[in-house]
């Protein structure tokens, strides 16, 4: 399927490496997307390196690319990507821009990445959590949490699929039609949970993708997959087991390419968090080949 839009996508950005819109950007163009980036950091490199340097974009320097935007009337956007958020101040004015491109187009769609933490560890300021469970969440079309995420948001612990899937009604009563818990660790293996609730008050369709755990350690690879679940979930509108499964292709196709390139240079995958070779696995993002399927429920 041929359709498009236009992605403002608020995100973080490195000099070098893929994270946040670094991993974004270009596969959502690969997919036929116009992305207008805003870098909320600018970072030499990801924060999981012994040392970073760089700027933060604060709130009102937010506000300021928006105005300039909206005096030459163009805020005209399908979508919104959010991604890692560092600060309340940032978050509100976030907060005030889906307001703004609402205004312009009440079609807009905006996609969470609800960035807190993961596997127990909080990543944010706690501040944070309940100004996204309470204003962000709610304004949400679409939310991308993992499984800590999921439990931050909905106050409630997910050690079982039925937990899963009890966490993305929660969310579907607070806003969001479609949500994707994109990896629940269960006895050491990976489950990614999909719902989409199709008319306000109905149960919602839900599936399950199971992902089989490669033992390495990626950055950037939760950034991509919202991404693509942006991309994809767009492309088929009504069929969100199809989208992730698509999403869910690409990414696996790349990461097997990453942990081989490595090994071919004779790195230990497991000591150190990897780059992803995004750029190598452009077939991979634009045409993937479906070797993951959604299980509905
Ligand atoms: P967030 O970015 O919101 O914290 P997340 O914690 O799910 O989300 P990642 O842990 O990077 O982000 O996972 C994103 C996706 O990348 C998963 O759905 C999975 O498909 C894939 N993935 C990440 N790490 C691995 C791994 N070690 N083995 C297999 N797949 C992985
Ligand atoms: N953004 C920045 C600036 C980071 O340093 C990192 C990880 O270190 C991320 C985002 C994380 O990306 P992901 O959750 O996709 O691995
Ligand atoms: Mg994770
Ligand atoms: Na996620
Ligand atoms: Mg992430």
């Amino acid at each position: 399927p041929s359709e498009t839009g236009r992605v403002l996508s608020i995100q973080s950005h490195t000099v070098q490496g893929y994270v946040g819109n670094k991993s974004a950007v270009f596969p959502l163009q690969l997919l036929g997307y116009d992305v207008d980036p805003i870098n909320s950091v600018q970072f030499s490199n990801h924060t999981g390196y012994p040392t970073f340097k760089g700027q933060v974009l604060n709130g009102d320097q937010l506000w300021d690319l928006i105005e300039g935007l909206g005096a030459n009337n163009l805020l005209y956007y399908t979508h919104l990507l959010t991604g890692y958020i560092g600060s309340v101040s940032f978050l509100n004015t976030v907060l005030g821009v889906v307001n703004k491109l609402r205004s312009v187009n009440p079609g807009l769609t905006y996609v969470c990445d609800p960035v807190l933490g993961d596997e127990g560890k909080l990543y944010v300021a706690e501040e944070l959590v309940s100004v996204y469970r309470e204003k962000v969440v709610p304004v949400a079309s679409m939310l991308t949490p993992n499984q800590f995420e999921a439990e931050l948001l909905t106050k409630s612990r997910i050690v079982s699929e039925q937990d899963g899937r009890e966490a993305c009604n929660i969310i579907h009563a607070t806003g969001p039609s479609k949500v994707v818990i994109t990896s629940i660790n269960l006895d050491g293996k990976l489950l990614l949970i999909g719902s989409h609730q199709k008319k306000k008050g109905q149960p919602p369709e839900q599936f399950r993708i199971p992902i089989p755990k490669i033992p390495a350690y990626f950055t950037g690879t939760g950034d991509l997959m919202t991404a693509l679940l942006l991309g994809w979930s767009n492309k088929y509108p009504d069929n969100l087991g199809k989208a992730a499964e698509l999403s869910v292709s690409s990414v696996q196709a790349l990461l097997v390419r990453t942990v081989e390139d490595y090994t071919r240079a004779g790195h230990d995958c497991q000591s150190s968090s990897l780059e992803i070779r995004l750029i190598q696995s452009q077939d991979d993002i634009r045409n993937p080949e479906i070797k993951y399927r959604a299980e509905m429920y």
